[in-house]
């Protein structure tokens, strides 16, 4: 096998298709990025990167210049001479049973087979049902017969915000094949990154199919768990974030995935979940752990919207909320499976006026949202607010807790005084620019005091209350919710 460029076909060229044939042409490769979406196809060519992911834009405009990164509408013409054939499409739960719809997969596999000249890897690398590895391999077979083709497992788990690291230097590789042939030609795409020592993982088809679906399934329980402590400590006074981090400094438990929030959402971890369970339970053996954390998690989101009607002093119908965050988790402009689809209509039912703003997911949520009123800015999402609720960790709106200076604050916004401690000792101070300007650059009043609410509820990070003289008599709530995500 030859360990230098490889021919790569990506199809899908969603978060994981885009990343994965930017980084793949980073490394050195010939790729092409297939989609028949064809806006989006022509976008990408005019240098239009359709969705948010930091540095993804730069890296994608460095490799088509270099000609190692082009874009296609079909397969047709690129599948001639290819080493590897990448299936990067969705596999979105099955509205009917929540199984993995496993619809893209199939078409993707179909196009492929139908284009195929010679010997090619089929690289699985969207997240599928154990077993698709063997339906794919009879399609390709059924519609190609005799062809020489190898079907592999190459499950992604990149997090969106932080993709192009962790494909750039991943924690594992995990390739599931039982071909020689395309277990080296596996190895040597990834071998500028198992030289640089990410470890490569080799398993049977099916072990690597489910390793994806086990490792989301463990992360989701960790957050599960964290969140019914949560409750927990909101009931007996006690900080979740000293519980998180006195259990999470054992080695063994970590630190990782602690951090109590709304509950996860995101385009992978509910519909990972959905499908593991219902893939247990067709085989006999359910998952009770897995069922239990899908139930509590649902729960978690009422529980967040309980929160804010309690900080509303028992009733939001008729006040105003702003809600800061949309995204599913920040760094994102995913809103799949977001929380706020969950808890905005819920608290609009109670009668809210919602004014909600994100810093990259406005475009996305605006049409899932209606009679949500968007706002320009965290500042002009908080004018006139009765609660402001951070739904979604961005660090913008935390950013000047982590050693932010009073020179750094916008015109027309001060830092506020030092946040109370809270019952449990956790105190986090959070730096909004949510003052109104003042005439003539005036500074805002000081605030009069500063108290909590809720109760020291404080699985939601930022937790305390600055009665910030934003308007006399009508102070703003600040309370928040965060969460660790996928
Ligand atoms: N988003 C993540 O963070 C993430 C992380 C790890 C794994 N995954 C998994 O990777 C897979 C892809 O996820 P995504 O978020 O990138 O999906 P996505 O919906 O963002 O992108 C999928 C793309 O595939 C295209 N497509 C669908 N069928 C096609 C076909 N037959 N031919 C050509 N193009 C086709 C669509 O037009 C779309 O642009 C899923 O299985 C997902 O579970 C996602």
């Amino acid at each position: 096998m030859d360990h230098g460029a490889l021919r790569v076909i990506i199809v899908g060229a969603g978060y994981v298709g885009l990343v994965t044939g930017a980084c793949l042409a980073a490394i050195g490769h010939d790729v092409t990025v297939v989609d028949h979406d064809r806006p989006r196809i022509d976008g990408l060519i005019a240098g239009r990167i359709p969705i948010f992911e930091p540095g993804l834009a730069e890296l994608v405009a460095q490799q088509a210049g270099a000609g190692r990164l082009r874009f296609a509408e079909d397969l047709a013409g690129h599948v001639c001479g290819a080493d590897a054939i990448f299936i990067c499409v969705g596999t979105p739960p099955r509205p009917s049973d929540g199984h993995a719809d496993m619809a893209q997969v199939m078409a993707a596999a179909g196009d492929i087979a139908r284009n195929l000249t010679g010997f090619a890897a089929i690289v699985v690398k969207s997240t599928v049902p154990v077993g698709t590895g063997d339906e794919v391999e009879a399609l390709v077979r059924t519609i190609r017969p005799g062809t020489d083709v190898a079907v592999v497992s190459n499950p992604e788990f990149l997090r969106e915000g932080v993709a192009i690291g962790d494909f750039m230097r991943p924690d594992r590789i995990v390739v599931g094949t039982a071909d020689p042939r395309a277990g080296a030609l596996m190895a040597a795409l990834y071998r500028p990154l198992t030289d640089a020592g990410a470890p490569l993982l080799h398993t049977s088809r099916r072990a690597s199919e489910l390793i994806k679906y086990a490792a989301n399934s463990f992360l989701a329980l960790k957050i599960t768990y964290i969140n019914e402590i949560a409750n927990l400590c909101e009931e007996i006074g006690a900080d979740v974030g000293d519980v998180a981090r006195g259990i999470g400094l054992d080695p063994r438990i970590g630190e990782r995935f602690l951090k109590a929030g709304p509950g996860f959402g995101g385009s992978c971890f509910p519909k990972d979940l959905l499908a593991l369970m219902k893939t247990a339970q067709d085989h006999g053996v359910p998952l009770r752990s897995v069922e239990t954390a899908v139930a509590v998690n649902d729960a978690r989101k009422g529980e967040m919207v309980r929160k804010i009607v309690r900080a509303a002093d028992g009733s939001v119908a008729g006040k105003t909320i702003a809600l800061l965050g949309l995204t599913f988790k920040a760094g994102t402009d995913d809103m799949r499976s977001s929380a706020a689809l969950v808890v905005l209509p819920q608290l609009q039912r109670q009668g809210a006026r919602i004014v909600a703003f994100d810093p990259a997911g406005m475009a996305n949520a605006a049409p899932l949202l209606p009679g949500v009123a968007m706002a320009d800015s965290a500042m002009a999402a908080l004018a006139g607010a009765d609660v402001a609720v951070i739904l979604t960790e961005w660090d913008e709106f935390a950013a000047r807790s982590r050693g932010g200076r009073d020179g750094d604050a916008p015109a027309g916004t001060r830092r506020p005084a030092q946040p109370p401690r809270t019952r449990g000792g956790h105190s986090r101070r959070l730096h909004l620019p949510i003052h109104r300007p003042t005439p003539a650059g005036r500074r805002a009043p000081a605030p009069r005091k500063c108290s909590r609410i809720a109760r020291p509820a404080l699985s939601w990070h930022f937790l305390d209350l600055f009665p910030l003289g934003h308007e006399p008599g009508h102070p703003v709530r600040q309370t928040a919710a965060s969460a660790e995500k996928p």
